[in-house]
């Protein structure tokens, strides 16, 4: 209970205030829509005119929104520079505004005892809320603390904690003091921690001594020590004690609830361009070295919060739960950015879905009166498995939209969440969209008029979306009941705008493939009824429990073992997690310890990127099917791992097509000594 008794020390120590904000509201300039036409009168128009004025005229629909939904220190002079060839994308030029002042302190002014935010603590039953004043004067202590350690407008900050108001707070005293927050999932090693902290050059870490998951510690400090070993831009780790037990603190280790409880509950907010950098997140491509995605401050924001309130259908005086992680985009934009934003009480949920039971989902909506539940489909096929009485027990008529995120969603998960945890009455929002996106970009919206919504469908493009289909030539496949690449062929306004210190990297990979368009890395179908269905990644990129891993990393990491001169992974079907990597690896002549030799590999894995990645399947073989021009053919590995005929397809192209049997032939071997060892 320290953490939660210090962090009320801290609340309870009395703020004067707000403190000074910008000089109140200032809009947009004359020659930009005129001031109140998103509130007077665009808000009102039917979804279908909103969306059509939303891809015929961007300037119109983002400029009002943006004008009437955001308070800027400065006024925007232009809407919008984008240009999809170049990846050359900024919004809202010339405007200066505070994230962290849009998201709290014009909240503190009309309501500051609401509250905004309950973090459902592992513990069940101990939740603690966090009111919008409270959350201003924790964010400003914590931005006084950055600033007094030499932390500066342009700092990248790294953010290394389980979910918590702490965790929030760190995020938005980096947004009031201009600082680059860069969050890291907790669940990363500390070799891939350190990997970006060094390409982000981060000067500072916050962090927790150790995290409570499922009712286990995880010695978060330890990870965090491991990892500044060799990242000497850190100057200061900040370190909160989530636990009461005693951590040892080094030379650079700050605590951090003790050095915020003697700064002032105020900071004056530094107003930023709009296109200021807002935070870097690591996401996995197809090549081995995650990328720094960047996002700006109000393009994003105005973004999130747009999609917050529409795709949601979020209301005045909801309670909103979104149970991710604030190490994914999904914590990012609808934990933190996009409630906030809207004023809205947001849960952070730090526990799992199965501890201390299969009901923990459910006992917390019930006792939180949760009225949006948006979550990964991967906890739904665990939940599923169990009796139904595990939700029925529970009161769940405090619901009224039900959201999925990060991966396919499959119709009996859909059916489940939607029949049973829904008693059929709340819509459910299967939502597409990616890190690079910023917020959802197609999904329904439980609001549109007359709008069917069809299981297991992304369906419809967010305002602003334009959706592509496009062919193997690059080829704009128009018409329903086609499938192909999907691409979006228009900025908006919450993409990425670059891969950090690498502008070159983000051409190459969202904008090259096929110019003029966002290439997503997805494939896509449109329906008879124009409706879209998302099929998977076209790249090498796979998706285990909805965290998306590059197959290169992976191999990246395994390559690494002296006995192994190369490997290859694919995703291969699972029924909960959706996916795992399934690794085919060549050992050197000679290597004899294979069981050793595959446990070795396992722990590389883990200690190189996460648990989360070790290959679920090692299958050893001599060689690896590759092109002429020594590609290796992960189809083919693909086709040999998941198709019970045996057949690899096409094998043409490759060198030597004899391998394709030596590798059928190992693969029989280990699907029978497996089938023998679960006898
Ligand atoms: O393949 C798509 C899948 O997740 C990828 C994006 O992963 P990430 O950047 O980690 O963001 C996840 C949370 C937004 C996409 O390229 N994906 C995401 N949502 C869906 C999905 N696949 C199918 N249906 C979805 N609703």
């Amino acid at each position: 209970m320290a953490a939660q008794r210090l962090f009320r020390t801290l609340l309870s120590r009395s703020g004067t205030g707000p403190g000074p904000g910008p000089a109140g509201p200032r809009r947009a300039s004359s020659s930009l829509p005129a001031p109140g036409t998103w509130s007077s009168r665009l808000s009102r128009l039917p979804h279908r005119d909103l969306y059509r004025l939303s891809v015929t005229d961007p300037d119109q629909f983002w400029g009002s929104a943006a004008a009437d939904r955001l308070r800027w220190v400065e006024p925007f002079h232009r809407v919008r520079d984008c240009e999809l060839r170049s990846g050359r994308i900024s919004w809202f030029l010339g405007g200066k505004l505070n994230v962290s002042v849009n998201c709290l302190d014009v909240h503190v002014e009309t309501h500051p005892d609401r509250v905004a935010l309950i973090w459902e603590r592992d513990e069940p039953g101990t939740e603690v809320k966090v009111t919008y004043r409270e959350l201003l004067e924790t964010t400003c202590r914590l931005a006084n603390v950055l600033k007094s350690h030499g932390v500066q407008k342009g700092d990248r900050v790294a953010v290394y904690m389980p979910v918590s108001p702490l965790a929030v707070a760190a995020m938005l005293a980096c947004a009031r003091i201009g600082a680059v927050h860069t969050v890291v999932f907790a669940g990363f090693s500390s070799e891939a921690l350190a990997g970006r902290i060094q390409d982000a050059q981060c000067k500072a870490v916050v962090t927790c001594n150790q995290g409570v998951r499922g009712g286990r510690l995880i010695d978060l400090k330890a990870t965090v020590d491991a990892a500044v070993k060799s990242c000497p831009s850190v100057q200061h780790v900040f370190v909160s004690q989530r636990t009461e037990n005693p951590t040892v603190m080094g030379q650079l280790d700050v605590p951090l609830e003790e050095v915020m409880s003697s700064q002032p509950p105020v900071c004056p907010p530094e107003p930023l361009d709009s296109e200021d950098l807002l935070f870097l997140l690591y996401t996995s491509g197809s090549t081995g070295k995650p990328k720094g995605i960047v996002h700006t401050q109000a393009g994003y924001l105005l973004y999130t919060s747009l999609t917050h309130q529409y795709v949601f259908d979020h209301r005045d005086g909801d309670v909103f739960g979104c149970v991710a992680d604030v190490g994914w985009i999904t914590g990012h934009s609808y934990v933190v950015y996009g409630p906030l934003c809207n004023g809205a009480t947001t849960v952070l949920f730090e526990s799992t879905p199965v501890y201390p039971d299969p009901g923990r989902y459910w006992e917390t909506v019930q006792r939180l009166r949760i009225s949006q539940f948006y979550g990964a489909p991967t906890a739904l096929r665990l939940l599923l498995k169990y009796d139904d009485s595990w939700v029925k027990k529970y009161d769940r008529s405090s619901l009224r939209t039900l959201g999925s995120v990060g991966e396919p969603i499959n119709h009996e998960a859909w059916h489940w969440f939607h029949s049973v945890v829904g008693d059929g009455r709340c819509p459910l929002v299967d939502t597409w969209w990616q890190t690079e996106t910023g917020g959802v970009c197609i999904a329904p919206r439980p609001a549109e008029e007359g709008a069917p919504i069809l299981p297991a469908m992304a369906m419809r493009p967010f305002f602003g979306i334009q959706p592509e289909l496009l062919g193997e030539k690059g080829e704009r496949l128009s018409g329903d009941d086609v499938s192909g690449a999907l691409c979006i062929g228009q900025a908006w306004p919450g993409m990425a705008r670059s891969i950090y210190g690498d502008h070159d990297r983000f051409v190459e990979a969202y904008f090259t493939a096929f110019p003029g368009y966002y290439c997503t890395g997805d494939g896509a179908h449109r329906s008879n009824h124009g409706f879209y269905q998302i099929t998977g990644r076209i790249d090498d990129v796979i998706n285990i429990s909805g965290h998306r891993l590059g197959t290169a990393e992976i191999e990246d990491a395994l390559d690494e073992h002296p006995a192994v001169p190369e490997s290859a992974v694919i995703g291969f079907p699972h029924d909960i997690k959706g996916e795992v990597p399934f690794a085919f690896v060549v050992l050197k002549d000679g290597v004899s310890e294979r069981g050793a030799v595959l446990q070795q590999l396992r722990e590389l894995v883990s200690t190189k990127i996460a648990k989360y990645a070790v290959p679920e399947h090692f299958l050893v073989v001599r060689r690896l099917p590759k092109t002429r021009s020594g590609k290796i053919m992960r189809r083919i590995l693909r086709k040999v791992a998941t198709e019970t005929t045996g057949d690899p397809g096409d094998v043409s192209t490759l060198d030597d097509p004899s391998v394709v049997k030596e590798i059928i032939d190992a693969h029989r071997r280990y699907t029978e000594q497996r089938a023998e060892k679960k006898k």
